[in-house]
């Protein structure tokens, strides 16, 4: 198979993942401002929708640039190793804080039997504002640029 089909399948796959994951990117930085309960719980629809077609891109990616890697026989370079362990370790820093984060936020949407808010609009507020959409957003971002650096670049070739 010519090798340039694997890597149109990896780059299928970095255009699905920058089209789906978008979505959650966006809705990150607009709750920090957003402040109306059902616009929010809207937004975390809208970003939880996604979740499929990015693993489904996530799929693309990898197996195109792994096969396409084996076969060229250049799998083994330092550059694809460490872009394997940036793209984990974002990946684990999403399921560590991303998710839970975004998980709270819902919960915090909840009403009681009562009909009263679980949490209140100040501690909403805090939580839309919270320290944890900045992490996210960097180490999302930042992981993103190293590998593209890592593609570009292929630093550290023997
Ligand atoms: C290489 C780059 C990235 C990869 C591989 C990645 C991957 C992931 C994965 C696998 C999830 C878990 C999805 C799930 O099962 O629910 C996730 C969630 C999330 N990511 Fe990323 N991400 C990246 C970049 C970013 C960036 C740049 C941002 C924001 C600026 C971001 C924001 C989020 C948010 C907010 C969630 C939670 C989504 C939800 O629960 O609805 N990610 N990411």
């Amino acid at each position: 198979m010519d090798p340039k089909w694997w890597l149109l399948i990896h780059l299928s796959g970095v255009l699905g993942l920058l089209g789906s994951h978008g979505a959650s990117m966006a809705v990150l930085f607009k709750l920090r401002r957003e402040r109306d309960r059902t616009r929010i719980e809207h937004l975390l629809q809208l970003s939880g929708s996604t979740v499929i077609p990015l693993y489904v891109s996530l799929a693309l990616l990898l197996t195109g640039g792994i096969v396409g890697g084996i076969d060229g026989h250049f799998f083994w370079q330092r550059w694809i190793t460490l872009s394997l362990i940036v793209l984990a370790i974002t990946m684990i820093v999403m399921y560590a804080i991303a998710m839970p984060y975004y998980k709270r936020i819902r919960e915090a949407l909840g009403v009681r039997p009562s009909g009263v808010p679980r949490v209140s609009d100040e501690e909403l507020e805090a939580l839309l504002g919270s320290a944890k959409s900045t992490v996210v957003a960097v180490v999302g971002f930042g992981g993103f640029l190293i590998i593209l650096y890592l593609m570009i670049w292929k630093p550290g070739i023997v």
